[in-house]
């Protein structure tokens, strides 16, 4: 799986860069492949509590009842399975939502108002659904779960 950010504004995208950033607008060029630009534990089976800060936690959950004669998937997300801080100096800025590696949505999160946790409500009853968060100090992490 490719990795490209946005030179920009950091947006990242999967597979190929798109022909606008969907997020600031910025053009193809300004897209550059940078797999580093998610940061990965250093030993999967042996999380540090650095890694457990950051990468989401995903829960989906099927039918809330709120969409009216539709399927609705819900995906609940926080970071991270120990909850990241909310401060000024250091918080989580946002949460991104892909399905299937394409980009669907951002949540901006505010360090005063908001926990580290977003959620979306879905059309889609299966695919692959990624959430990658940005935390102002260390950077993008990524969890992936089937629909
Ligand atoms: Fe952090």
């Amino acid at each position: 799986m490719k990795i490209f950010e946005c030179k920009v504004c950091g947006h990242i995208e999967f597979d190929n860069a798109p022909e606008k950033c969907l997020v600031c607008r910025a053009k193809r060029e300004l897209f550059g492949e940078k797999p580093e630009a998610i940061k990965q534990p250093a030993d999967p089976a042996n999380l540090t509590d650095g890694d457990k800060k950051h990468i989401p936690v995903i829960v989906v959950q099927k039918d809330c009842k709120m969409i009216a004669d539709a399927p609705c998937t819900d995906v609940l997300v926080k970071v991270g399975e120990i909850e990241h801080v909310m401060q000024d100096a250091h918080y989580i800025r946002y949460i991104d939502f892909y399905l299937d590696r394409q980009f669907i949505s951002r949540v901006w999160l505010s360090p005063d108002a908001c926990h580290p946790a977003a959620g979306l409500h879905l059309k889609a009853a299966s695919g692959t659904l990624i959430a990658l968060e940005n935390c102002n100090v260390h950077g993008n992490w990524m969890a992936q779960v089937e629909l």
